[in-house]
């Protein structure tokens, strides 16, 4: 056997056909439609893609190249055309869509307000005018900071409108983080607000921006402040103005910059496991087109539909699934400002109740979190009018799934769990709801045109059922990453260096079974190596999760002379964490639930409660930390981003 396969040890039989009334009325409604599309893709790859970007964007003047890839990995796509992302968003709906209502929008504290098309389209007019009159110009960069509210939105389509590119920092991030990202951006803008309402409370963004800007920033010229929570704040004279100001005397018109398809439409910094955070750079055209059609495939979008993607606009599923996507294809969605558990952990619920949500993405942290608080909860709010259920961002464990399935969906709503990354850009493997059966933990099938495998060490396609490898991307796609900003190097080492720039390494391991669904199995770096056995994260995590007691679980591998490595659980119960973090009776049987679920191999050797789990600002799970505490080794992470420092103390075993 040799040693670099990753081992698979999760058993899911369960399987879920498309629910036959959602079939019927979906855009795709059968699985041979789909593979027609499939086979079209597969015989054309360029041609399938030329094609959508004439049908799904509104041109300025034609593209004449498909794909230029004599500076590979730089691709470019569609290249000569021209055309704008804001205009393709807003102005193409105006005629038939004016008054229908783009955003629905509720604030933390239960504040609420509809816009339709035209005043969306009023609203960026103006922003855009407003931008221009500060300086701004095509190419130049932005910063925007700025809680979840329309505004964000509406600054982000501004920019495109003008050319600007332009860089959303998370409004959780600290102020350091923010000054790192406007520096490797060179960004001449900020826009941010006085401060927005979260988890109850006041999030000072104006606070954080001074702090960042008083240690640094030289680039920035002139700083936007929205009045959000009217708590006051000082302004800088001269350099800080206010965005109702900037907006007074601007006109309800903005002629859109026209920009070439490649123009990057913004860069989106990811942390990464290690080194500096990247910039990923995305294109304008190629992009948008990923967002319009992952809408349609994946989300069966239809112009009655109510979207509500979870995401911030910080995240790249902001991006795609908030600030562009929806608008492009004309869809009414909802935006909400503030934490899933204010003023209760029905929140969500609430808003899919009171705004008559169809379709719902959220990501399995949420899910987890929400699912640990029981079923009571949901099960007081009307849900009937969801028809389509979401996640992204982890690997959904099946008990999640299940329970998302069951007690969200009522059943009644297909799930689609969708495998996709900053870097792509939209989705690349995700069921499509009327077409693919599903299976609790696999994100099923990549898209048409999407040519995603798992390989081996060496890059030969793994034909076995169920053996774990490296997720890869076999040929170029339209909405990929460009490169990182400021840095092609780094882009083509990390993501083209693996295979000697033949395929786009995701960084993923994944496996797949006897039907060709993939199963991502957790991240490259995080995979354990137990006697030998490669192991990824996501198995022994779910079968902890499959156990009733169990709400959330996090492996790790702890370096062992015997093993190699051997296992390191966190959990997270469900209901109150045993006092001191001890209670050997429930270890030791989930020690056994373990080995019977999946095998003694992947038996945790070490089992140690707490009350959360520590996350990057996006829920995911930090691992290398947890790798550090298992070892007992010195903390080297940054820890500043936690949610909650103090469970580090429960996770080291000293509380
Ligand atoms: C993970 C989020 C399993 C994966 C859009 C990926 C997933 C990383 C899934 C990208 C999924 C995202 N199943 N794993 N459905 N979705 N991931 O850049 O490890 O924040 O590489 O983009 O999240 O995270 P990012």
């Amino acid at each position: 056997m040799s040693n670099d396969r990753i081992d698979s040890i999760l058993q899911e039989e369960r399987q879920f056909p498309p629910p036959s009334a959602f079939a019927q009325l979906a855009r795709i409604r059968s699985a041979s439609e789909l593979a027609a599309l499939r086979e079209r893709a597969a015989a054309d790859h360029t041609g399938f893609w030329a094609e959508l970007a004439r049908k799904e964007l509104s041109w300025h003047t034609p593209f004449q190249t498909i794909l230029d890839d004599s500076a590979a990995p730089r691709y470019q796509w569609f290249k000569e055309g021209t055309l704008n992302v804001s205009y393709n968003c807003l102005d193409r709906q105006l005629a038939e869509r004016g008054d229908k209502t783009a955003i629905i929008f509720e604030g933390e504290p239960g504040d609420t307000r509809h816009i339709t098309y035209a005043e969306l389209h009023r609203d960026v007019c103006r922003f855009a005018n407003a931008l221009k009159a500060q300086g701004v110009a095509k190419g130049d960069r932005v910063v925007i900071y700025m809680p979840m509210i329309p505004e964000a939105v509406i600054a982000m389509q501004a920019c495109a409108r003008i050319g600007a590119i332009h860089s959303v920092v998370f409004g959780g991030f600290s102020a350091e983080s923010l000054k790192d990202r406007i520096e490797d951006a060179g960004a001449k803008l900020l826009i941010t607000a006085d401060g927005g309402h979260r988890g109850g409370k006041i999030i000072e963004l104006k606070a954080a921006a001074d702090k960042a800007l008083n240690h640094g920033c030289a680039s920035i010229e002139k700083v936007i402040v929205y009045k959000r929570s009217g708590h006051g704040v000082p302004m800088q004279t001269g350099r800080d103005v206010w965005w109702s100001d900037t907006i007074a005397d601007q006109a309800a018109q903005c002629e859109p910059v026209w920009v070439e398809s490649e123009h990057p439409l913004f860069l989106l910094y990811t942390s990464g496991s290690t080194g500096k955070p990247k910039g990923i750079q995305h294109s304008s055209a190629g992009y948008l087109l990923g967002a319009v059609v992952t809408l349609q495939w994946v989300f069966d979008i239809r112009d009655d539909d109510v979207f509500w993607c979870t995401a911030d606009v910080g995240w790249v599923t902001g991006h795609s699934y908030v600030a562009y996507g929806p608008l492009a294809c004309g869809a009414t969605m909802v935006i909400y400002e503030g934490s899933p558990a204010v003023p209760d952990t029905g929140r969500f619920w609430k808003v899919c109740q009171d705004h008559r949500v169809t379709i719902f993405y959220t990501a399995p942290t949420a899910i987890r979190a929400l699912m640990k608080h029981g079923d009571a909860i949901p099960a007081r709010y009307d849900l009937s009018t969801l028809r389509l259920l979401g996640s992204v961002g982890e690997p959904i464990n099946p008990e999640a799934w299940m329970w998302y399935h069951r007690v969200i969906g009522r059943e009644r709503c297909p799930i689609v769990d969708t495998w996709w990354q900053t870097e792509t850009g939209a989705h690349m493997i995700a069921p499509v709801p009327g077409a693919v059966p599903t299976k609790p933990g696999s994100c099923t099938l990549p898209l048409p045109g999407i040519a995603a495998d798992v390989v081996d060490e060496q890059g030969n396609s793994i034909t076995t059922a169920n053996q774990g490898g490296y997720l890869v991307i076999k040929k170029p796609w339209p909405f990929m990453l460009r490169t990182i900003w400021g840095d092609h190097e780094r882009y083509i080492k990390t993501y083209w260096g693996k295979f000697g720039g033949q395929y786009y390494l995701a960084g993923d391991s994944a496996r797949r079974d006897q039907d060709g669904y993939f199963w991502i199995m957790g991240r490259i770096d995080d995979v354990l190596n137990v006697s030998g056995h490669r192991l990824g994260t996501m198995e022994v995590e779910s079968a902890l999760v499959a156990h009733p007691r169990v709400a959330e679980a996090a492996v790790v591998g702890r370096p062992d002379d015997v093993k190699g490595e051997t296992i390191f659980a966190y959990v997270v119960l469900r209901g109150e964490r045993p006092p001191g973090g001890i209670d050997h009776a429930l270890t030791e049987e989930l020690r056994l639930w373990v080995a019977e679920q999946i095998g003694a191999i992947a038996k945790p050797d070490d089992i140690r409660y707490a009350d959360n789990l520590p996350k990057t600002r996006s829920g995911k799970i930090m691992r290398r930390l947890l790798r550090s505490i298992a070892a007992g080794v010195a903390i080297t992470q940054d820890t500043s981003t936690l949610e909650n420092e103090a469970i580090l103390l429960q996770l080291q075993g000293k509380q």
